[in-house]
Protein backbone atom coordinates (compact mmCIF):
# COMPACT_ATOMS: atom_id res chain seq x y z
CA UNK A 1 0.00 0.00 0.00
CA UNK A 2 1.27 3.63 -1.19
CA UNK A 3 0.98 6.48 1.35
CA UNK A 4 0.66 8.30 -1.47
CA UNK A 5 -2.87 9.35 -1.36
CA UNK A 6 -4.82 8.87 -4.77
CA UNK A 7 -5.75 12.44 -5.99
CA UNK A 8 -9.43 13.05 -6.25
CA UNK A 9 -9.52 14.72 -9.66
CA UNK A 10 -12.65 15.83 -10.99
CA UNK A 11 -13.36 12.45 -13.04
CA UNK A 12 -12.51 10.74 -9.69
CA UNK A 13 -15.09 12.32 -7.64
CA UNK A 14 -17.77 12.50 -10.14
CA UNK A 15 -17.46 8.74 -10.19
CA UNK A 16 -17.87 8.24 -6.22
CA UNK A 17 -20.77 11.53 -6.76
CA UNK A 18 -23.11 9.20 -8.46
CA UNK A 19 -22.30 6.13 -6.56
CA UNK A 20 -23.80 7.60 -3.52
CA UNK A 21 -27.08 7.54 -2.05
CA UNK A 22 -28.71 9.80 -4.29
CA UNK A 23 -30.87 12.78 -1.71
CA UNK A 24 -34.85 11.92 -1.71
CA UNK A 25 -36.57 14.17 -4.23
CA UNK A 26 -38.64 16.22 -1.42
CA UNK A 27 -34.79 17.68 -0.34
CA UNK A 28 -34.45 18.69 -4.52
CA UNK A 29 -37.60 20.40 -3.78
CA UNK A 30 -36.68 22.55 -1.43
CA UNK A 31 -33.32 23.71 -2.73
CA UNK A 32 -35.55 24.39 -5.74
CA UNK A 33 -37.92 26.32 -3.91
CA UNK A 34 -35.21 28.21 -1.84
CA UNK A 35 -33.42 29.23 -4.76
CA UNK A 36 -36.45 30.55 -6.11
CA UNK A 37 -36.87 33.11 -3.51
CA UNK A 38 -33.10 33.94 -3.70
CA UNK A 39 -31.70 31.87 -0.44
CA UNK A 40 -28.25 31.31 -1.88
CA UNK A 41 -27.06 27.88 -2.82
CA UNK A 42 -25.08 27.12 0.12
CA UNK A 43 -26.21 23.77 1.72
CA UNK A 44 -24.09 21.15 2.17
CA UNK A 45 -22.79 19.00 -0.87
CA UNK A 46 -25.28 15.56 -1.43
CA UNK A 47 -22.39 13.37 -0.39
CA UNK A 48 -21.55 15.41 2.54
CA UNK A 49 -25.34 14.80 3.49
CA UNK A 50 -24.94 11.16 3.24
CA UNK A 51 -21.43 10.97 4.78
CA UNK A 52 -23.01 12.70 8.03
CA UNK A 53 -25.81 10.96 7.80
CA UNK A 54 -23.79 7.73 8.13
CA UNK A 55 -21.62 9.42 11.23
CA UNK A 56 -24.67 9.79 12.69
CA UNK A 57 -26.19 6.54 12.57
CA UNK A 58 -23.02 4.88 13.56
CA UNK A 59 -22.65 6.89 17.05
CA UNK A 60 -26.53 6.21 17.30
CA UNK A 61 -26.69 9.73 17.60
CA UNK A 62 -30.30 11.19 18.97
CA UNK A 63 -29.98 14.57 19.83
CA UNK A 64 -28.20 17.22 17.58
CA UNK A 65 -27.23 21.31 18.17
CA UNK A 66 -26.83 22.81 14.41
CA UNK A 67 -25.55 26.06 14.50
CA UNK A 68 -26.64 28.10 10.56
CA UNK A 69 -29.74 26.63 9.56
CA UNK A 70 -30.43 28.50 5.89
CA UNK A 71 -33.46 26.61 4.35
CA UNK A 72 -33.08 23.49 6.87
CA UNK A 73 -31.52 21.29 4.26
CA UNK A 74 -28.64 20.09 6.31
CA UNK A 75 -31.00 20.00 9.32
CA UNK A 76 -33.22 17.96 7.46
CA UNK A 77 -30.77 15.49 6.22
CA UNK A 78 -29.14 15.28 10.13
CA UNK A 79 -33.02 14.59 11.03
CA UNK A 80 -33.46 11.63 8.74
CA UNK A 81 -30.33 9.50 10.26
CA UNK A 82 -31.98 9.66 13.64
CA UNK A 83 -33.99 7.60 15.39
CA UNK A 84 -38.24 8.31 16.03
CA UNK A 85 -37.92 10.72 19.44
CA UNK A 86 -34.77 12.67 18.26
CA UNK A 87 -33.78 16.10 17.49
CA UNK A 88 -32.07 18.27 15.53
CA UNK A 89 -31.78 21.95 17.43
CA UNK A 90 -30.89 24.37 14.53
CA UNK A 91 -29.92 28.05 15.61
CA UNK A 92 -31.06 30.57 12.71
CA UNK A 93 -30.51 34.57 12.70
CA UNK A 94 -32.08 35.47 9.57
CA UNK A 95 -35.75 35.76 9.90
CA UNK A 96 -36.44 35.08 6.04
CA UNK A 97 -34.26 31.72 6.57
CA UNK A 98 -36.23 30.94 9.80
CA UNK A 99 -39.31 31.28 8.71
CA UNK A 100 -38.64 29.29 5.05
CA UNK A 101 -37.00 26.69 6.83
CA UNK A 102 -40.12 26.04 9.31
CA UNK A 103 -42.27 25.99 6.46
CA UNK A 104 -40.34 23.53 4.69
CA UNK A 105 -39.67 21.49 8.20
CA UNK A 106 -43.39 21.16 8.85
CA UNK A 107 -44.37 19.45 5.41
CA UNK A 108 -41.21 16.83 5.81
CA UNK A 109 -41.28 13.40 6.80
CA UNK A 110 -39.56 14.34 10.09
CA UNK A 111 -41.27 17.48 10.80
CA UNK A 112 -41.47 16.42 15.12
CA UNK A 113 -37.58 15.95 14.88
CA UNK A 114 -36.44 19.51 14.14
CA UNK A 115 -36.58 23.07 15.91
CA UNK A 116 -35.63 26.36 14.18
CA UNK A 117 -34.14 28.63 17.15
CA UNK A 118 -34.09 32.64 15.79
CA UNK A 119 -31.55 34.41 16.96
CA UNK A 120 -27.90 34.74 17.03
CA UNK A 121 -26.10 32.04 17.94
CA UNK A 122 -23.87 33.39 20.02
CA UNK A 123 -26.80 34.82 22.29
CA UNK A 124 -28.37 31.21 22.25
CA UNK A 125 -25.32 28.75 22.80
CA UNK A 126 -24.36 29.94 26.40
CA UNK A 127 -28.00 28.76 27.28
CA UNK A 128 -27.72 25.15 26.07
CA UNK A 129 -26.71 22.55 29.11
CA UNK A 130 -23.63 21.07 28.96
CA UNK A 131 -23.47 17.53 27.32
CA UNK A 132 -26.81 16.93 26.28
CA UNK A 133 -25.79 16.81 22.27
CA UNK A 134 -24.56 13.60 21.05
CA UNK A 135 -23.16 15.85 17.82
CA UNK A 136 -22.72 19.08 16.82
CA UNK A 137 -22.79 20.98 13.40
CA UNK A 138 -21.21 24.67 13.32
CA UNK A 139 -21.79 25.88 9.71
CA UNK A 140 -22.41 29.77 10.51
CA UNK A 141 -20.54 32.92 10.27
CA UNK A 142 -17.18 31.60 10.04
CA UNK A 143 -15.82 34.65 12.34
CA UNK A 144 -17.28 33.19 15.42
CA UNK A 145 -16.33 29.58 14.44
CA UNK A 146 -13.71 29.56 17.42
CA UNK A 147 -16.48 30.35 20.16
CA UNK A 148 -18.91 27.64 18.48
CA UNK A 149 -15.84 25.20 18.92
CA UNK A 150 -15.53 26.06 22.46
CA UNK A 151 -19.61 25.34 23.18
CA UNK A 152 -19.84 22.76 21.09
CA UNK A 153 -17.35 21.04 22.65
CA UNK A 154 -19.14 21.90 26.00
CA UNK A 155 -22.24 20.70 24.74
CA UNK A 156 -21.86 17.38 22.90
CA UNK A 157 -20.95 14.72 25.41
CA UNK A 158 -17.47 12.48 25.72
CA UNK A 159 -17.76 10.08 22.42
CA UNK A 160 -19.82 12.82 20.20
CA UNK A 161 -18.89 14.05 17.19
CA UNK A 162 -18.21 18.07 16.60
CA UNK A 163 -18.38 18.27 12.12
CA UNK A 164 -18.09 21.88 10.99
CA UNK A 165 -18.30 23.27 7.63
CA UNK A 166 -15.65 24.93 4.90
CA UNK A 167 -12.80 23.63 6.45
CA UNK A 168 -11.10 24.50 2.55
CA UNK A 169 -12.67 28.08 2.89
CA UNK A 170 -14.49 28.15 -0.41
CA UNK A 171 -11.91 26.75 -2.10
CA UNK A 172 -9.20 29.44 -1.11
CA UNK A 173 -7.75 28.17 1.70
CA UNK A 174 -4.72 27.83 0.11
CA UNK A 175 -5.41 30.93 -2.37
CA UNK A 176 -1.91 33.19 -2.11
CA UNK A 177 -3.74 36.62 -3.49
CA UNK A 178 -7.50 37.57 -2.43
CA UNK A 179 -7.94 36.25 0.45
CA UNK A 180 -11.41 37.33 2.45
CA UNK A 181 -11.88 37.79 6.37
CA UNK A 182 -13.60 34.85 6.29
CA UNK A 183 -10.99 33.14 4.41
CA UNK A 184 -8.52 34.69 7.31
CA UNK A 185 -11.10 32.80 9.85
CA UNK A 186 -10.97 29.52 8.39
CA UNK A 187 -7.46 29.60 8.01
CA UNK A 188 -6.83 30.32 11.92
CA UNK A 189 -10.07 28.32 12.75
CA UNK A 190 -8.12 25.33 10.92
CA UNK A 191 -4.81 25.84 12.76
CA UNK A 192 -6.88 25.69 15.93
CA UNK A 193 -8.84 22.83 15.35
CA UNK A 194 -6.11 20.21 14.91
CA UNK A 195 -4.38 21.46 17.96
CA UNK A 196 -7.43 21.68 20.27
CA UNK A 197 -6.94 19.06 23.50
CA UNK A 198 -9.45 16.47 23.93
CA UNK A 199 -10.78 16.47 20.36
CA UNK A 200 -9.60 13.58 17.94
CA UNK A 201 -10.23 15.53 14.36
CA UNK A 202 -9.21 15.58 10.74
CA UNK A 203 -10.56 17.28 7.45
CA UNK A 204 -12.53 14.79 5.32
CA UNK A 205 -12.67 15.81 1.69
CA UNK A 206 -16.12 16.25 0.97
CA UNK A 207 -17.89 19.02 -0.08
CA UNK A 208 -16.08 22.45 1.20
CA UNK A 209 -13.96 20.19 3.04
CA UNK A 210 -15.56 18.76 6.05
CA UNK A 211 -13.86 18.90 9.65
CA UNK A 212 -14.94 15.71 11.94
CA UNK A 213 -13.72 15.92 15.42
CA UNK A 214 -14.68 13.27 18.03
CA UNK A 215 -14.77 14.27 21.78
CA UNK A 216 -12.44 12.03 23.57
CA UNK A 217 -14.32 9.58 26.61
CA UNK A 218 -14.76 11.27 29.68
CA UNK A 219 -11.36 9.40 32.35
N1 LIG B 1 -26.15 24.41 7.42
C1 LIG B 1 -26.89 24.94 6.26
C2 LIG B 1 -26.15 26.09 5.63
C3 LIG B 1 -25.89 27.24 6.58
S1 LIG B 1 -25.37 28.74 5.72
C4 LIG B 1 -27.04 23.81 5.25
O1 LIG B 1 -26.03 23.16 4.93
O2 LIG B 1 -28.15 23.55 4.77
C5 LIG B 1 -25.01 29.75 7.10
C6 LIG B 1 -26.24 30.26 7.87
O3 LIG B 1 -25.78 30.81 9.11
C7 LIG B 1 -27.00 31.40 7.17
O4 LIG B 1 -28.38 31.07 7.06
C8 LIG B 1 -26.82 32.60 8.09
O5 LIG B 1 -27.94 33.48 8.14
C9 LIG B 1 -26.59 31.92 9.44
N2 LIG B 1 -25.88 32.75 10.44
C10 LIG B 1 -24.88 33.64 10.23
N3 LIG B 1 -24.49 34.19 11.38
C11 LIG B 1 -25.24 33.62 12.36
C12 LIG B 1 -25.30 33.77 13.79
N4 LIG B 1 -24.49 34.62 14.44
N5 LIG B 1 -26.21 33.03 14.48
C13 LIG B 1 -27.03 32.17 13.84
N6 LIG B 1 -27.01 31.98 12.49
C14 LIG B 1 -26.13 32.70 11.77
C1 LIG C 1 -20.66 30.34 2.28
C2 LIG C 1 -20.96 29.84 3.54
C3 LIG C 1 -21.02 28.48 3.74
O1 LIG C 1 -21.28 27.93 4.96
C4 LIG C 1 -20.80 27.61 2.69
O2 LIG C 1 -20.86 26.28 2.93
C5 LIG C 1 -20.49 28.09 1.43
C6 LIG C 1 -20.43 29.48 1.22
C7 LIG C 1 -20.57 31.80 2.09
O3 LIG C 1 -20.73 32.54 3.08
O4 LIG C 1 -20.36 32.23 0.95
MG1 LIG D 1 -21.07 25.85 4.98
Amino acid sequence: MSSVPTLVTAELFNYLATRTTPETPFLAQLKSAALAIGIPDIWISTDQAVFMQILLRLIRAEKVIEVGTLAGYSALTMAQALPAGGMVDTLEIDAGHVAFAREWIAKSEVADRVTVHHGDAMALLPGLADGTYDAAFIDADKGNYAHYLQHCQRLVRPGGLILVDNAFAFGQVLAEHTATDDVWAIRAFNDLMARQPGLQSIIVPTGDGLWVGVKDAAD
